[in-house]
């Protein structure tokens, strides 16, 4: 349908619906939409497509998609007046993104990446919210250089990611500082102007501030950017003014809809499926690949006379064991009950840390796929952990020689359905 918009207006259009400019001219979070160009609006988001003078928009709606029409900017003066002095100060070249979930802080790196093009200077994105991660999957950190204006940052194609497994930074911390730090490095050295990083919006309590406040440290930005409706991010904002660095509070825009943990899990869905579509099963043979982020392969499997130990405690025969100077890594079989009491029982022989699983425990976990030097080469799943003949059964998209799996933390259906989160398998 067309819809005609009077400038200084703004239609604010909820997904899934496509959006084409057939006359006049729009912004969107900074870009110019060229005539006739698509834009899709993707389900559970809400983009304000602005005129800057009266236009025509062709619209095309989907099930749940929803229109409404505003007046004046929905974006903040102060996210403008804070963007023009991040790209006006000379130095100022790596920002930081804070800030609760739901506030704005994807969108205010789109606006400040299309601002940046406008200048032209070469840019990035490093997206450093696992959860809802828009350049790299759930469970990555993904980086991108823009090229062009950008709508909506799903559809940058990621120049590399970080595997961290994950899909919220508790336990992962200091994994993903040295992830982020290790992209912003990467896109220094490439001569990009601005870097962008984003970040995730656990922002409440100790463990979620001193993980900010390290993040902060570690990846020493120009610009602290603290995107907040009240005080979320205070404590962090306050410790960086008070390191020096060069801190912006703006506020969050008032039209943002809040989603829900149902909407959030939807977003991530569509995140997995963009990696793993076109899957195949591969078999990997445990000798062939490094393991990574797991007990299992690290140690040696058990000789026939230790393995009975291993029984005569444990009260069953497990599968699969095996050992290194430190740990113990049990594999059961599927309908074996396995008791704490036993469980403690092996601690206090063996004296070693235990991991215990089920065969059958690893279907669906998210794994990251890396050549021998680290880069990063695609996501999968596993299908099966054949324990005895040490094969690993995967789903990937990635068809190539592979040197090292990172596993994950996460279980992912066919369907790329998020199925909950198994720690069992992972250091
Ligand atoms: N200025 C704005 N005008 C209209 N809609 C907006 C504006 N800013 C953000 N939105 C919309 O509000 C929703 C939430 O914004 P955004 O995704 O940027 O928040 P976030 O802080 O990154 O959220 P999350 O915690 O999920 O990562 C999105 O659908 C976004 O398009
Ligand atoms: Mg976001």
């Amino acid at each position: 349908m067309n819809i005609q918009v009077e400038k200084g207006k703004v239609l604010l259009v909820s997904g899934p619906a496509s959006v084409i400019t057939s006359e006049g001219k729009m912004t969107l979070f900074g870009a110019n939409l060229p005539l006739g160009n698509k834009v899709v609006v993707r389900k559970k988001r809400t983009l304000p497509f602005e005129a800057e003078e009266n236009a025509v928009l062709d619209v095309t709606l989907g099930g749940e998609a929803q229109i409404e029409e505003v007046t004046g900017s929905t974006i903040p003066n102060c996210w403008n007046k804070a963007v023009k002095e991040i790209l006006s100060s000379i130095g100022l070249s790596t920002t930081i993104i804070l800030g609760d979930i739901d506030c704005g802080k994807t969108s205010f790196c789109t606006f400040l990446a299309n601002k940046a093009l406008n200048t032209g200077v070469r840019t990035a994105i490093i997206d450093g919210d696992l959860g809802q991660s828009d350049v790299g999957s759930p469970t990555t950190v993904g980086m991108s250089l823009v090229s062009k204006p950008i709508t909506d940052l799903f559809t940058l194609e990621p120049h590399t990611l970080f595997f961290a497994g994950l899909t919220s930074p508790s336990g992962v911390t200091e994994r993903l500082i040295t992830g982020i730090r290790a992209l912003k490095v990467m896109a220094s050295e490439m001569g990009i102007g601005v870097i962008i990083i984003n970040t995730d919006g656990w922002v409440k309590g100790d463990e979620a501030k001193n993980y900010k406040t390290a993040l902060v440290k570690e990846t020493h930005p120009e610009a602290v950017v603290g995107i907040q409706r009240n005080d979320e991010v205070e404590n962090i904002l306050s410790y960086a003014e008070k390191e020096g660095f060069n801190v912006f509070r703006i506020a969050s825009p008032l039209c943002i809809k809040k989603r829900n943990s149902e909407e959030r899990k939807e977003l991530r869905e569509q995140g997995y499926r963009k990696f793993l579509e076109g899957a195949t099963l591969r078999s990997l043979p445990m000798g062939w690949v490094e393991m990574e982020y797991t007990p299992l392969g690290t140690g040696m499997p058990l000789v026939a006379d230790r393995l009975k130990d291993v029984e005569t405690v444990l009260g069953h025969k497990p599968l699969y064991c095996e050992e290194n100077s430190e740990e113990l890594f049990i594999v059961s079989k599927e309908n074996d009950k396995i008791h704490q009491e036993d469980i403690m029982k092996v601690v206090e022989t063996f004296k070693k840390r235990l991991y215990i699983v089920k065969d059958g425990d690893e279907k669906g976990l998210i794994v990251g796929l890396l050549d021998k030097n680290k880069q990063f080469l695609g996501l999968g799943t596993i299908e099966k952990i054949d324990f005895e003949n040490r094969v690993l059964r995967i789903y990937t998209p990635y068809k190539d020689k592979i040197g090292i799996i990172q596993f994950g933390q996460i279980k992912i259906d066919e369907k790329g359905k998020e199925e909950g989160i198994v720690k069992s398998f992972s250091t």
